[in-house]
């Protein structure tokens, strides 16, 4: 049976635990240089809708270090984008390669990929989730903190994809989140709700102060997601008042650390101090990517075809 990672709920919190495990121990292998080729054989098929750095060279140097193959595919280049349709080129991929990471601008587009796909399908971003972020947050959230349980999250910000899977990583490890996002941008209703009827604590609330205040994690992310650049008049002006500064980052917890997937825009929902100051954990976050990914490679295809 075929497993997929669309949204970060596809691994039980015990699956979790252990793909976190396996990625530190992939981050030390590296670090002392040990070839570790797991996937030797295996291939990868990287379909992008949108741009993409850090998910890109991730999974791409990640299969390559694990002894596999990865093929980058652009929508711009693949009869995907010119109307073949998706469960048909499910079906085609299937044949060649041993897994496919999607990044759609359509949560549905992965859903139906992977509904006619007989290989595992990733999740790579979509306009509901970022479940491959989220494994490399709480990577650095348990590198930096140990324990996760009972540690205080707030997000800042747009209630956006990245928001959703944090929402629901929280409730899966027992971080209790708070996100403050102005009126029409809080995360989705339905992703709240499953969160709550998974035990998590979220509270929701307009004030970033509130939010913030003795949080041990701060978590942002860009007010304009690809797909919404013709909204970024309306949307500077909605979270004016938003961004994640030395004034918020006081309010905080003396020890809090920050993250942010990255792209960030400096000067918007964050501040060049805080972005570069000695509390930001973004560059090991970004670099997390990388060991995570690796762990779930190996977990989705160590003994698939
Ligand atoms: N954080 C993240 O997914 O970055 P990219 O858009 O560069 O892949
Ligand atoms: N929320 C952002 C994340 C980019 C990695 C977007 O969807 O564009």
């Amino acid at each position: 049976m075929k497993k997929d990672f669309i949204s970060i709920l596809d691994v039980t919190s015990d699956e979790l635990k252990q793909i976190l495990s396996d990625a530190i121990r992939l981050k030390q292998l590296r670090t002392r240089g040990t070839i570790h080729h797991v996937l030797r054989g295996k291939s990868l098929a990287m379909i992008f809708e949108k741009s993409s750095t850090r998910t890109h060279i991730s999974f791409e140097v990640g299969m390559n270090e694990l002894g596999g193959t990865a093929l980058f595919l652009s929508t711009r280049d693949l009869q995907l984008g010119r109307g073949e349709e998706v469960r048909d080129t499910a079906r085609v991929a299937s044949r060649y390669v041993s897994a496919v990471m999607i990044r759609a601008y359509q949560h549905s587009t992965i859903e139906e990929f992977a509904q006619y796909a007989t290989i595992p399908v990733i999740n790579g971003l979509s306009d509901r989730e970022h479940p491959c972020q989220l494994l490399a947050d709480i990577m650095t959230i348990r590198e930096h903190f140990g324990d996760m349980k009972g540690l205080r999250i707030a997000w800042v910000g747009d209630g956006n994809n990245v928001c959703n899977s944090l929402v629901l990583s929280s409730a899966l490890t027992g971080m209790e989140i708070s996100v403050a996002s102005p009126g029409g941008y809080a995360p989705s209703k339905k992703i709240i709700r499953h969160a709550k009827e998974i035990g998590g604590t979220v509270r929701l609330t307009r004030s970033p102060d509130d939010a913030v205040r003795d949080a041990d994690v701060i978590v942002t992310d860009t007010w304009i997601s690809m797909g919404e650049e013709n909204e970024r008049e309306a949307r500077l002006e909605a979270f004016r008042g938003y961004t994640v500064d030395e004034h918020l980052l006081k309010l905080a917890s003396p020890d809090a650390r920050v993250l942010h997937c990255l792209p960030a825009h400096r000067g918007e929902e964050i501040s060049n101090g805080v972005i570069d100051g000695n509390q930001s954990l973004v560059w090991d976050e970004a670099e997390n990517r990388l060991h995570a990914q690796k762990a779930l490679l190996i977990k989705l295809l160590k003994n698939g075809k």
